[in-house]
């Protein structure tokens, strides 16, 4: 099967085409997908202007992206076939007018690519419809429809943190280039994942595949948002995971002892419950950094003893809420997804935690830590050849579902 995957949760615009085999099923998930064409357009660096995402920027830019980004993912797929006459016809155009008519530049966009090339070899479109920010979600489920309309095909909507999860199936030494076939790692189940980004902290429990429960979630900011926060209060740009790691890094590597009046709380550490709490955190970084003068008088020797004392306290209670998870349930797999799952020092702390308690540790590629379509499409796929008809839903029927629960 090949499936069209469109990913625009956040701030990165994302496409993929990727093909599955039946026969490389094997009971529970695909072993292997091909990549037939792949690439993400991120607007990170328009938003670091904003010190974070801005919705309507995203929106904006979404839309501009994805008709550019069809088209590369088919020239690279070798399905951009030039028409002489427009395949699609009026009545069809004027349902995608409708169902684009808050998206203007896209549909503009839309209507030429339309004039210009044929319809696709694919067999589905998958979308991400939650969770996620709402203005941007809506770009990709009604660039989808729209996909839908013009071509005939069945539509596949994902889920986002589910997405993440799937992450760390792909290889260590992944390559994503055209053509190249992905040998997928395997989760053992029970598995339990720990899903770490700008917008979730969650530990779900996965009992089979397809089927979530979540044990515990942050109760206020996320891991990735403490971190984005921290780094705004340190003068840092966005996005802040990277830059306050680096510090961090840089201030382990000095081998210089820590000046003891900078010690931050462990939110929730002793707690007898698998959630989360992060604000408490960051506004204790804030008084710190008060105290010491504001950001601007800080030395960036303080700033590195800040950052990594800030991860100090996140990676202690990561650790501490997994070890209980573990004393409750007999995982054989720990999954770990999400932006932050690039954090070096947590990837190799949860090694360690994994080798201690005798599971399988699967994560991420670097490649495929942050948003991407690719982890979307290999859930596509998984759903398709499970749910069969049961995957799909109508065109009309999707939305953006920015509170979409994975449970
Ligand atoms: O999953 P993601 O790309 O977008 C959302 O779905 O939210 O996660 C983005 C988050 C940002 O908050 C960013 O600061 C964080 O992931 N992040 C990191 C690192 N790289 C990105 N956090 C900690 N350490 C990193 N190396
Ligand atoms: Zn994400």
């Amino acid at each position: 099967m090949r499936i069209l995957t469109i990913e625009t949760s956040c701030d990165e615009s994302a496409i993929s085409l990727t093909e599955s085999d039946s026969s490389d099923f094997d009971g529970t998930q695909f072993s292997k997908i091909s990549v037939l064409g792949d690439t993400i357009y991120s607007q990170a660096a328009l938003h670091a202007e904003f010190g974070g995402v801005y919705p309507n920027l995203a929106k904006r830019e979404h839309s501009k992206n994805l008709v550019p980004a069809l088209e590369f993912v088919l020239s690279q797929a070798q399905e951009l076939q030039r028409v002489a006459t427009p395949e699609i016809e009026k009545e069809r155009l004027d349902l995608i007018k409708e169902i684009l008519n808050r998206e203007q530049e896209l549909f503009a966009r839309l209507l030429m690519f339309f004039a210009q090339y044929s319809t696709p070899q694919i067999d589905a479109i998958a979308t991400v419809s939650g969770p996620g920010l709402a203005p941007a979600l809506w770009v990709g489920v009604n660039f989808a429809r729209a996909l839908s309309v013009a071509w005939d095909k069945p539509v596949i909507k994902i889920n986002h943190m589910e997405g993440h999860i799937h992450s760390s199936l792909f290889p260590d030494d992944l390559k994503i280039e055209p053509g190249a076939d992905l040998r997928l790692k395997k989760i053992q189940y029970p598995a339990l994942a720990l899903l770490l980004s700008g917008g979730h902290t969650e530990l779900v429990e996965i009992q089979e595949p397809l089927r979530y429960r979540k044990l515990g979630q942050t109760l206020d900011d996320a891991v990735g948002e403490a971190y984005d926060k921290v780094a705004r209060l340190l003068g840092l740009s966005y996005p802040g995971g990277p830059e306050i790691s680096r510090l961090s890094d840089e201030f382990e590597q000095s081998g210089t002892e820590k000046n003891e009046k900078i010690s931050l709380p462990r939110p929730k550490l002793h707690d007898d419950d698998l959630d989360f709490s992060f604000s408490g955190l960051k506004t204790a970084v804030l008084r710190l950094v008060q105290d010491l003068g504001g950001a601007e008088s800080l030395s960036e020797d303080i700033k590195m003893q800040i950052a990594y004392e800030f991860e100090m306290a996140v990676q202690d209670v990561i650790l501490k809420k997994l070890q209980r998870a573990f004393e409750e349930g007999n995982y054989k797999t720990l999954l770990f997804g999400g932006g932050v799952s690039a954090n070096r020092r947590l990837r190799d702390e949860l090694k360690e935690f994994a080798k201690q308690e005798g599971t399988e540790f699967l994560l991420p590629p670097m490649a495929l830590t942050g948003d991407n379509s690719l982890m979307s499409a290999l859930v596509a796929h998984n759903k398709a050849q499970i749910l069969k008809e049961k995957a799909f839903v109508k065109q009309e029927n999707l939305q953006a579902e920015s509170s979409w629960e994975l449970d």
